[in-house]
């Protein structure tokens, strides 16, 4: 399969780019689609930031990240080199007047226009000072400006919106790549495509063959140096806002006849506006792990929840009361990040009860696969010989094999709308976060406190066990 190369010329700017995340993602990223020989016209990589450093200091900041975050297989030398020849650094105030640095831009290019990508990698307080000042030299650079920008969009669904208006002061719509780095995930991108070449996948994701439908995002990490920024959002800001319901938007949309980006969004966005917590029950259950209001920087008697496992609905025919379990939360066992899809059992068996469903189970991390769970004919799933797996369905083939990081730039360069969110969806999803916020200050749910290293808050179990369901982990047979 021919690799999607980017043709034209054009220069990459990192905005904090002495941050985590330009270390760890963003470098190694653009590494591995060198090493893929992606960029068949001339580039450049820009990094800039706040820290006085020059050129050469940069590089080889730049160099170190490669050689502790690429993958040891795949780094050479030679290529890595090659990269750095096309990294440069700029030092200045975010704020700044930024016609030094377009005139540097224009420079590199040898005085030619090309697309200016900018990704920007700092705390959203500097995302009005960087759009206002890039906005400013737009002209100087022929209009080429796009941006790429990472979540929070806002706190709630009223500063999101606030936060757009501002960006649109100087950016279209058609200028933002707004990002959910688990879009760029191989499984993830895989979801539609997988829906839409298996008719068999299509007949069973309908509400009226499910019973309920379960995903879980456990993580093993705590919250340690973040814990500034993330006791100020908690976990369902953090991980439930965009990730987790991005992924059960892409399992439960209606699938257009044409993919096209206007259409895939207008259903992403259909299921999102119809996504609504459990008003009755106001289902939710909170956790931190012990520990947590020990970390420095937070106060002793703080309540930010690292674990949430909350009940929702889609409120469309086709999903109508389906009940959608949703937990996710830090410092647990494992890392598993995986989503269930239980059955209805079969009517008309005299032992109704004693018969396990079918389960459709998508394993995220650490494994990849698709699996369906058969019974046998006692109607028990007693052995995973049971189990019709398939690897293959869910990994990244040729073209698609890249970091995550690296398939949204290579997607923002060849603008390529659907691996990013739009505005609609962004705002759909806070409206559902907002409501479920206030049903949780209401309600006065309590955060539980639970092990560190356990399997989280134990009045989370309960939330499926109301329903006559339990949370099931593939991993426990
Ligand atoms: C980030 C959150 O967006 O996603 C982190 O801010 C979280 O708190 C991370 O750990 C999880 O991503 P992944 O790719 O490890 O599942």
């Amino acid at each position: 399969m021919e690799l999607t190369k980017i043709k034209d010329n054009f220069n990459f700017i990192i905005f904090g780019a002495s941050g985590d995340l330009a270390q760890l993602k963003i470098f190694p990223a653009i590494y591995e689609m060198v090493l893929q020989n992606r960029f068949e016209g001339s580039y450049s990589i820009y990094g800039y930031a706040r820290s006085e450093m020059s050129n050469e200091e940069f590089r080889k900041k730049f160099k170190e990240s490669l050689e502790q975050h690429v993958d040891r297989n795949i780094y050479d030398e030679k290529r890595a080199d090659e990269l750095i020849e096309n990294v440069y650094y700029y030092s200045g105030q975010y704020d700044g007047d930024y016609s030094e640095f377009a005139d540097q831009l224009l420079e590199v290019q040898g005085g030619e226009t090309v697309k200016n990508l900018a990704f920007l990698s700092v705390p959203p307080v500097a995302f009005a000072d960087i759009t206002n000042s890039l906005g400013a030299v737009r002209e100087k650079l022929g209009g080429h400006v796009q941006l790429m920008i990472e979540k929070p969009f806002g706190s709630d669904r009223a500063s999101a919106g606030e936060l757009f208006k501002m960006i649109g002061q100087n950016f279209d719509k058609e200028d933002l790549f707004l990002i959910d780095h688990y879009l760029g995930k191989a499984p993830v991108q895989s979801i539609l495509p997988l829906r839409y070449n298996n008719t068999i996948l299509n007949i069973l994701l309908k509400g009226q063959n499910i019973e309920n439908i379960q995903i879980s995002a456990l993580e093993t990490l705590g919250v340690d140096e973040r814990v500034g920024f993330y006791d100020q959002v908690g976990v369902i800001k953090d991980m439930v806002q965009s990730h987790l319901l991005q992924v059960l938007t892409l399992l439960t949309m209606a699938m257009p006849v044409n993919r096209d980006v206007k259409n895939i969004r207008r259903e992403k966005g259909n299921i999102l506006s119809a996504l609504r917590y459990d008003r009755d029950r106001c289902g939710v259950s909170l956790g931190q792990y012990e520990g947590y209001k020990d970390l420095e920087g937070v106060e002793k008697d703080t309540n930010t929840p690292t674990f949430v496992a909350l009940r929702a609905f889609i409120d469309l025919t086709n999903w109508y009361k389906v009940p959608i379990y949703i937990r996710t939360g830090k410092k647990l066992q494992h890392k598993h990040t995986y989503v269930v899809i239980e059955f209805e059992k079969p009517e008309f068996s005299e032992e109704n009860d004693d018969i396990e469903g079918n389960r459709l189970i998508i394993e995220l991390y650490p494994h990849e696969d698709i699996q369906i769970k058969l019974v046998n004919d006692e109607g028990k799933v007693a052995d995973s010989d049971q189990d019709v797996l398939s690897q293959e369905s869910l990994a990244c083939h040729g073209d698609e094999c890249l970091p995550a990081y690296g398939r949204l730039i290579l997607d923002a360069l060849r603008e390529n709308f659907t691996s990013f969110l739009s505005i609609d969806e962004i705002l759909a999803s806070w409206h559902f976060v907002d409501d479920l916020m206030e049903c949780v200050s209401e309600n006065n749910i309590k955060v539980e406190t639970y092990k560190a290293g356990g399997d989280g808050p134990e009045a989370h179990k309960k939330l499926p066990e109301e329903d006559g369901f339990k949370w099931y982990d593939p991993d426990k047979l």
